[in-house]
């Protein structure tokens, strides 16, 4: 299942997931679109898709398009929390209007949230299951003209720690996994993003998120990958250690009492 799945990297993913022989089923809110997408996709892969209208931040419309997917296509192996917003107007915290500041938060947190308190509950009574947190490199730097993003990307990177670390023990593992500069709506409306055409493929997202639906990459549950820089081979190869690619405080050396 993957949300955010009508255009930009959620339909890359959709189209990767499939052509790999998952049947995967796409959330968004503008239902034609994603109807078309899905109905794309199906006919690009020979896969099995399904559209299912909802808003990731509306508790009830989640719960009800979990249980389509899940009576359609069976129990969900994997889920990927992609849908999210940017801020729309690119201006310092104190500028920024605070509904649509909120509302980018929602859009990540709240989305994922809902999304996690929603399908792993079942993931968990069956012991098997991977979740993916799309991530970004605002999720550990601040961007002064994307501040709700910066928050809603950081925010989600601690939630993907947090449940990675409530399910330790088990086979149900999570993810941030960041999809490096794809070049999709959200970017092309990005001041930040003009002119710049080093994109990241696609296709290195979807790499990585299957070899994540396969189990390859288990070792990296709670932590950051990033794709276009990440060798996935390497990925395979490395056992990260105490907190490597998390989020923690840099101190200032030796002595600082809060090392
Ligand atoms: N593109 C990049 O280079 C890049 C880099 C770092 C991180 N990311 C992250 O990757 C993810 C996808 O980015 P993108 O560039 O593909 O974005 P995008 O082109 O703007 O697509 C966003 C998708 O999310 C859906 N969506 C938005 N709000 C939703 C909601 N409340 N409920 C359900 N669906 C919702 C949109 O459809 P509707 O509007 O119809 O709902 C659309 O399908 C985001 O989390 C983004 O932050 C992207």
């Amino acid at each position: 299942m993957v949300t955010g799945a009508s255009t930009g990297i959620g339909r890359h993913l959709a189209e990767g997931l499939a052509a790999r022989g998952m049947a995967v089923a796409g959330l968004a809110r503008g239902e034609e679109r994603l109807r078309t997408a899905m109905d794309e996709v199906a006919a690009a892969t020979g896969g099995r898709t399904l559209a299912v209208a909802a808003d990731v931040t509306d508790r009830a419309s989640v719960e009800e398009a979990v249980g389509v997917v899940r009576a359609e296509l069976g129990p969900i192996a994997l889920l990927v929390n992609n849908a999210g917003l940017i801020d729309e107007f690119e201006v310092p915290v104190w500028e920024a209007d605070p509904d649509q500041w909120w509302d980018v938060v929602s859009s990540h947190v709240r989305g994922a949230l809902l999304t996690v308190r929603t399908v792993v509950p079942w993931m968990v009574l069956r012991n098997s299951g991977r979740i993916v947190n799309i991530a970004s490199g605002m999720s550990t730097r601040a961007n002064p003209d994307y501040s709700a993003y910066s928050v809603a990307k950081t925010g989600l990177m601690r939630l993907t720690e947090s449940l990675a670390t409530a399910l330790e023990g088990s086979d149900v593992r999570a993810f941030d996994v960041a999809p490096g500069v794809v070049d999709t709506p959200m970017t092309r409306s990005m001041h930040m993003w003009e002119g710049f055409t080093d994109w990241t493929p696609p296709e290195r997202v979807v790499e990585l998120i299957a070899a994540i639906a396969a189990g390859e990459l288990d070792q990296w549950s709670g932590r950051f990958i990033r794709a276009g820089k990440d060798d996935l081979d390497v990925l395979c190869t490395l056992a990260p250690d105490d907190a490597d690619r998390q989020l923690r405080l840099h101190t200032y050396g030796g002595d600082d009492p809060l090392g």
